[in-house]
């Protein structure tokens, strides 16, 4: 072939090669998909206040954010309770005692992703929210917690029908004073509420107007419910701790920040 041919067939051979794709290695999704969950050993600091941060605006942006501040209280009251703020609740979910909890535990583990924060603290962070969400006094609890594997005991939550001296036993068996144990119960049952009725018409206020509303000799309160174990815990208050919540809600205060903090310190180490 003459010199000239062969000079016009590299040039058409160069410009097909270079209007190619450059071939670039093809990436596992393995490593190159995000990491959601950063692996123990890349942990450093955990960022417990960001965890804050991102549940506060997930439960601001919720349009029903009025009914969060309860299910976060009622979610660590259930997770600490039975001996250990662990994060075993999620392995509990199917208990009846647990009903509605799944989607505090999903909310939770959203403000979680791509952290370190174990769900354990992420539960101890929520109650810490729930406290200031609902206007309760400040609540720091001890965070560093590992998830727990497995479900905790059964059998520790208080029940419905129980009677009180049961109900109580069991509150003193775990540390508390009756005084605690009475202040939980009341100012927890201060905001949410059971079946779709609100304990009190504040759905999303703590106070002590659950303790006034149940110390009422005759009540035509509208917009109140209590439970079957507001009611008993309330013919045993023989020491009047809940009519001193309901006649001084500094009262309430100082006792249901005690009851939180020895709550949400509740550890098995
Ligand atoms: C005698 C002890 C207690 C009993 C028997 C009890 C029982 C219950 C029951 C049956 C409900 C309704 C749950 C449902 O809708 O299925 C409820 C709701 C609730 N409990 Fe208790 N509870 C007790 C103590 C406490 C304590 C100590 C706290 C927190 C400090 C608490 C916080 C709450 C909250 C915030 C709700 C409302 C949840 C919501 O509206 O999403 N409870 N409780």
């Amino acid at each position: 072939m003459p010199l000239v041919f062969q000079l016009i067939a590299l040039c058409f051979l160069f410009a097909f090669a270079s209007s190619m794709p450059i071939e670039t290695p093809v990436s596992s999704p393995e490593t190159e998909s995000p990491i959601l969950l950063p692996a123990p050993e890349r942990c450093g600091q955990q960022d417990w206040n960001g965890v804050k941060g991102t549940l506060r605006s997930l439960v601001l942006d919720d349009s029903k954010h009025a009914r969060w501040p309860a299910r976060l209280l009622r979610a660590g009251f259930h997770d600490c309770y039975e001996g250990s703020c662990d994060g075993s609740l999620a392995h509990e979910l199917n208990r009846p005692e647990n009903r509605n909890i799944d989607v505090t535990i999903d909310l939770l583990r959203s403000s979680i992703r791509g952290t370190c924060v174990s769900l354990a603290d992420a539960i101890k962070i929520g109650l810490e929210l729930s406290m200031e969400l609902m206007g309760a006094p400040e609540l720091v609890c001890p965070k560093g917690t590992v998830d727990a594997e497995k479900a905790g005991p059964t059998g520790e939550i208080p029940t419905l029908f129980q009677g009180a001296a049961t109900i109580l036993g069991n509150f003193r068996g775990k540390g508390f004073t009756v005084e605690e144990a009475q202040a939980g119960n009341f100012g927890g049952h201060s905001v949410g509420g059971f079946g779709g009725r609100l304990f009190t018409p504040t759905v999303a206020r703590y106070g002590n107007e659950f303790a006034k509303f149940m110390t009422q000799p005759f009540s035509n309160a509208t917009g109140f419910n209590a439970l079957p174990s507001d009611r008993t815990l309330l013919e045993a208050d023989t020491s009047g701790h809940i009519q001193s919540f309901a006649d001084d809600r500094a009262a309430l205060d100082k006792a249901f920040g005690s009851f939180m903090l020895k709550l949400c310190s509740m550890s098995r180490d």
